[in-house]
């Protein structure tokens, strides 16, 4: 798959071959007579070959570029990085004490996680998005990623994807067996996904031998940022109500809306067929915590699939780390402070995002506006003849140009499942609040904690004039798209 090389450079690749020869020679010229030693004959299989899935697997195109970006600056490379989409402020004091309280729990927590914290994911869920659920449907998991890879293991059928879609669904649909069926969605208005599409995607895949049973929806979304609007996700749900399909819900933005969307779940009008997934890593900044949820529905099917899933953790992950559970109480048991500290930090978020939407639609970019998340999905099409002229004809050779030539980190579109030659790239702004004189994390984290105290005196998203906020980095990437979309501008052929 081609974004396995994105933003790698050859000798990543050539250094990884080198690694593997010199271990396979020193094994060959071992002296030591006690060191394992090949069988002469020719055995059946080769040891350690792979499954056709794990064949070729790259990293992901996400982590990918993140690796490649820490490389880059450690070896001195000026690089604006808009290539991952990680949310760094500071973590809430009340997260840390809780965190610093629970670090003796050492013992494995229950499969599905501890009682008080699935009770409490519970009761956030009716509060924040209408939805109810007793504490047995909820299953805690080290990072929601792990459990919709789980998900896709446990529920039958086909997965239907719609294009673009983050990028580990379809390769952990695979992984799991499944097929992928892509379904489109609108560029011209904000990637909506209609009924339509998904029953014209359903019946040419039934036509061709899938089995289409689930539907995976995430919503703000990353790549695009846009959420869908209420009568969209009603239609969607009664959709996959009335097609028998499972609706997987990633919400795990929806704590992060800018403000003129609201955030509608599916699970609202089609709460017997809707799995919602959810964690800490980006409304409360603390990805590294490794802390998602699933809440089912209380239906028989729900009963049957949480008890699936359970078991599938006891064999696998046994239990989410303890003293991060425990931690986890306090994001989400209701107290103030921790909910005027989601604001913020959904606020400014939305500003980054706002910025650079509006620089890019002021240069003439197709980019549809940002709802939620911290995601802009330009389309760089106006400029493809004066970028075939560069030898550029795919988003990824886009997102090698600008990494190499211009020092911009992005991702491209066909990571997110878009056919190679559309010119979309992925820009995430979640590290363009990074404070870039700061030269201890006590001062980074004091600067962060400023930013987030003037969210409130930001006006509301999408009008213009109050305060602007001093963010080197952000002005940085502006500017530089700037120059770059200039550059394309004065090269395309007339
Ligand atoms: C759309 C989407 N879903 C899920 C995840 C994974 O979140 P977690 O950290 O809970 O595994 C991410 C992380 O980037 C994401 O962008």
């Amino acid at each position: 798959m081609e974004s396995a090389t994105v933003g790698l450079s050859h000798c990543d690749s050539w250094s990884l071959r080198e690694e593997t020869k010199k271990t396979t020679m020193s094994t060959f010229h071992s002296k030591d007579t006690k060191a394992y030693q090949e069988p002469s004959h020719s055995p059946m299989h080769a040891p350690l070959s792979l499954t056709s899935a794990a064949h070729g697997l790259p990293t992901s195109a996400t982590l990918a570029m993140n690796e490649a970006v820490a490389k880059r600056r450690s070896a001195g490379r000026e690089t604006i990085h808009l290539g991952f989409g990680e949310a760094a402020f500071p973590l809430h004091p009340r997260l840390k004490t809780a965190f610093a309280e629970a670090a003796t729990r050492t013992g494995y927590a229950p499969v599905p996680g501890i009682p008080a914290l699935r009770q409490a994911i519970a009761a956030y869920l009716t509060c924040k998005r209408g939805l109810t659920f007793s504490p047995d449907q909820i299953v805690v998991g080290p990072g929601s990623k792990p459990l919709l890879y789980a998900l896709l293991q446990i529920l039958e059928g086909d997965v239907l994807l719609p294009v673009p879609s983050w990028v580990s669904y379809a390769p952990m649909a695979k992984l799991a067996g499944r097929r992928v069926i892509e379904v489109e969605t609108d560029p011209g208005d904000r990637h909506r996904l209609t009924p339509q599409a998904l029953s014209q995607a359903v019946v040419q895949a039934r036509g061709d031998g899938a089995d289409p049973r689930i539907l995976l929806v995430n919503t703000p979304s990353n790549p695009t940022g846009c959420m869908f609007d209420r009568a969209d996700v009603e239609a969607l749900a009664l959709w996959a109500r009335e097609a028998g399909v499972t609706l997987i819900s990633d919400e795990i933005y929806a704590e992060l809306a800018h403000g003129w969307r609201e955030h509608v779940s599916p699970a609202r009008f089609y709460p017997e067929g809707t799995v919602v997934t959810g964690g800490l890593s980006k409304a409360f900044s603390a990805g590294g915590w490794r802390l998602g949820y699933a809440a089912f529905p209380a239906t028989t099917g729900g009963t049957r699939a949480v008890a699936a899933l359970r078991s599938l953790a006891s064999e696998i992950w046994s239990a989410a780390a303890t003293p991060i559970q425990e931690a986890a109480l306090a994001a989400f048991a209701q107290n103030a402070s921790v909910e005027q500290y989601v604001q913020h930090s959904a606020r400014i978020h939305g500003y980054m995002a706002g910025q650079l939407y509006e620089t890019l639609t002021s240069l003439g970019v197709p980019c549809p506006r940002p709802a939620g998340a911290f995601y802009l999905y330009p389309d760089f099409s106006p400029w493809r003849l004066a970028l075939v002229e560069q030898g550029i004809r795919t988003s990824l050779e886009l997102a090698h140009y600008l990494l190499e030539e211009w020092n911009i980190a992005t991702l491209p579109g066909s990571a997110f499942g878009e056919p190679p030659e559309v010119l979309r790239l992925r820009l995430s702004t979640s590290l363009l609040c990074q404070p870039e004189d700061a030269t201890s994390s006590d001062e980074r984290e004091a600067a962060l904690w400023r930013l987030l105290d003037q969210a409130d005196a930001l006006p509301p998203v999408g009008e213009v004039g109050g305060p602007t906020l001093p963010l080197p980095a952000l002005e940085r990437a502006q500017a530089r798209l700037t120059e770059v979309i200039h550059y394309f501008s004065k090269a395309r052929p007339s």
